[in-house]
C-alpha cells in the first residue's frame, strides 16, 4: 500500500487504475481505507492529504475466503463495476498453498483474461514438486510473460546496483573469476524474530523462506555471467544457468556444509526476547530461524570458490551485505615481518541498513621510514545514502510494481529459476533428513550458533 501510494503520488499510475483489496476480514470499504492509512502512517512518513485523497479514492475491497472458496463471484462483480470489460492484474499474497486453486478460479470465472497478469509473491511452494505444481497452474491461466514472481531482494536499489557495478565499470570484470576471487560471502542478518508469522514460518524455516529465494537471488547477480543486454530473458536466462551450476550439497555433506540454528531467549538492544519456541506458547519445534552454508558452483568461472550463505532471524544487528573477498598479492615487494603483511583486496555491497559499497585497498601509512614501509588497509567508500542525500529511499516494491504494470519481467523470476533453486535446496532438506540434523540453540542477539562461527571463519582463508 505505502508503495502505491508513492507511486500514484508521483503520477505514476495510469490515472483509471482502481485498486481492489481482497481478504478473509469483513473490513468493508472504510475499513480497507482506513488500514491503508495505518500502514502508511506506521512507515513514519509525511503523508500528503492531496496525494491521499486522491489515492484512497481509487480503494474498494471485497472479502473473498479463498480456502472456502467464497465471495469470488462478488468480487468478479466489483472488479466488473469498476474496471467494465477491462483487464485485470492479480496479486497473491497468502500461503502457496492456495495459488493453485485461485488460479484455477480466476480461469474458470473469465477473470483471468488474455490481457490480464498475475503477481505472485514468494515462496513459489515448498518444495520442487509443489513449485510445479503452481507453476503450472499458473500457466494453465496467464502466460509466462503475464506472470510476475516477485522477489522484493529485487527491487531493492544496490540489488541493482550490483549489476551497474559489474556491467558499468571496466575495473571488476576481468578480476571477477576463480584466479582473483578467494570466496564470497553473503550474510542476511534480520533483528525481528517469527513473532505473529509463526503458523506460516514453522513450515518453511530460514531455508526455504529466504535462502531459496533471496539469497540464492543475490548468489545469481553475483555469479551470473554478462547478459548481452538488460532484457527480461537475456538476465534470467543466465541466472538460470547459475542455479543448475550450484553444486548439490546432499547426504552426510550437510554435516559439514550447513549450519541449523533456532534462537532461544535473549535480548537485542537491551529489551528481552523470547526463544523461538516460547514465541508459539512454548511448542517446540524442530524449524530452524538460521541457516549458514557453504555453496559451490560448478562451472569455468566458479569452479572452488566457496559462497559462504547465512540468514537468520533475532540476530544481535540487521545487516544484508555481500563481501567479495580477491586474493592476495602473489609476491609481496615490502617485505613483511608479520605487522606489515598485506591484506587481500575486499568489496564490500552493503544493502541494509546503509545502502554502501566499499572498497578495501593497501595504502602506506603516511610518515617517514627508516626501515621500510608500513602498509594498511584503508577503505574506497561510495556512500549510496550520502550521494544522493536528495533522493527518498524507495521501497523495493516501488520499483517492482511499476515494473509489473510496464509488464517489464527483467527483475521478476521465472518459472525455470524457481525449480531450480528448488532443486539444490530440497537436496538439503533431504540431508537433514537424512542425517537428523537438528537445529542449534544461539541466543537472541548472537551471531548465531557456536559452530557457525566456526564455519564461517574456519574456512576464512584472509
Ligand atoms: C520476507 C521473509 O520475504 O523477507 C521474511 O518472508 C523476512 O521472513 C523478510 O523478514 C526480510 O525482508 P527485508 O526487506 O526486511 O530484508
Amino acid at each position: 500500500m505505502p508503495s502505491l501510494y508513492y507511486l500514484d503520488r508521483d503520477g505514476l499510475l495510469p490515472e483509471k487504475l482502481c485498486i481492489v483489496g481482497a481478504a478473509r476480514s469483513a473490513l468493508g470499504h472504510e475499513g480497507f481505507i482506513a488500514q491503508a492509512r495505518k500502514a502508511l502512517e506506521e512507515r513514519g512518513d509525511a503523508i500528503d492529504e492531496t496525494a491521499w485523497q486522491h489515492f484512497s479514492a481509487r480503494l474498494h475491497y471485497s472479502p473473498v475466503d479463498a480456502g472456502a472458496a467464497s465471495g469470488f463471484e462478488a468480487l468478479g462483480a466489483l472488479l466488473e463495476e469498476v474496471n467494465p470489460g477491462g483487464d485485470h492484474m492479480f496479486y497473491l499474497s497468502l500461503s502457496p498453498d492456495f495459488y493453485a486453486d485461485i488460479c484455477g478460479r480466476l480461469r474458470q470465472s473469465g477473470l483471468a483474461t488474455a490481457g490480464s497478469r498475475i503477481i505472485i509473491e514468494k515462496p513459489i511452494g515448498h518444495d520442487l514438486d509443489s513449485c510445479r505444481a503452481i507453476n503450472a497452474a499458473l500457466l494453465s491461466a496467464f502466460s509466462e510473460d503475464r506472470i510476475f514472481r516477485i522477489d522484493h531482494y529485487l527491487g531493492k536499489e544496490t540489488v541493482q546496483n550490483l549489476l551497474a557495478l559489474r556491467f558499468a565499470n571496466i575495473l571488476f570484470e576481468p578480476l571477477w573469476n576463480k584466479a582473483h576471487i578467494d570466496h564470497v560471502e553473503i550474510t542476511v542478518f534480520e533483528t525481528v524474530g517469527v513473532e505473529n508469522r509463526w503458523g506460516y514460518y514453522d513450515q518453511y524455516g530460514a531455508l526455504r523462506d529466504m535462502v531459496q529465494n533471496h539469497v540464492l537471488q543475490l548468489l545469481c547477480l553475483v555469479a551470473l555471467e554478462p547478459p548481452a543486454k538488460l532484457d527480461p530473458d537475456a538476465v534470467r536466462d543466465e541466472k538460470v544457468k547459475v542455479l543448475r551450476s550450484l553444486k548439490p550439497i546432499a547426504g552426510r555433506d550437510v554435516l559439514i556444509k550447513t549450519v541449523r540454528g533456532q534462537y532461544a531467549d535473549g535480548s537485542i538492544g537491551g529489551a528481552n526476547v523470547p526463544g523461538y519456541a516460547r514465541e508459539a506458547g512454548g511448542k517446540p519445534s524442530d524449524t530452524e530461524s538460521f541457516v549458514a552454508l557453504c555453496a559451490e558452483i560448478d562451472n569455468w568461472r566458479w569452479s572452488g570458490v566457496p559462497f559462504y550463505l547465512r540468514t537468520g532471524k533475532r540476530m544481535g544487528q540487521r545487516l544484508t551485505e555481500i563481501v567479495v573477498q580477491f586474493r592476495a598479492v602473489p609476491h609481496s615487494v615490502f617485505g613483511g615481518d608479520g605487522d606489515n603483511d598485506l591484506i587481500p583486496n575486499r568489496l564490500t555491497i552493503t544493502l541494509q541498513p546503509e545502502e554502501r559499497i566499499s572498497l578495501a585497498l593497501m595504502n602506506k601509512t603516511p610518515g617517514l621510514t627508516e626501515q621500510g614501509w608500513r602498509m594498511n588497509p584503508l577503505s574506497l567508500n561510495l556512500s549510496l545514502t550520502d550521494a544522493f542525500k536528495t533522493h527518498r529511499r524507495r521501497i523495493a516494491y516501488e520499483q517492482l510494481l511499476l515494473d509489473a504494470l510496464h509488464g517489464n519481467q527483467t527483475l521478476f523470476v521465472r518459472g525455470d529459476e524457481t525449480e531450480a533453486a528448488w532443486r539444490w535446496i530440497d537436496g538439503i532438506v533431504a540431508g537433514w533428513k537424512q542425517t537428523r540434523q537438528k537445529p542449534e540453540p544461539y541466543w537472541a542477539g548472537s551471531d548465531g550458533p557456536d559452530r557457525a562461527g566456526s564455519f564461517w571463519c574456519k574456512e576464512h582463508k584472509t
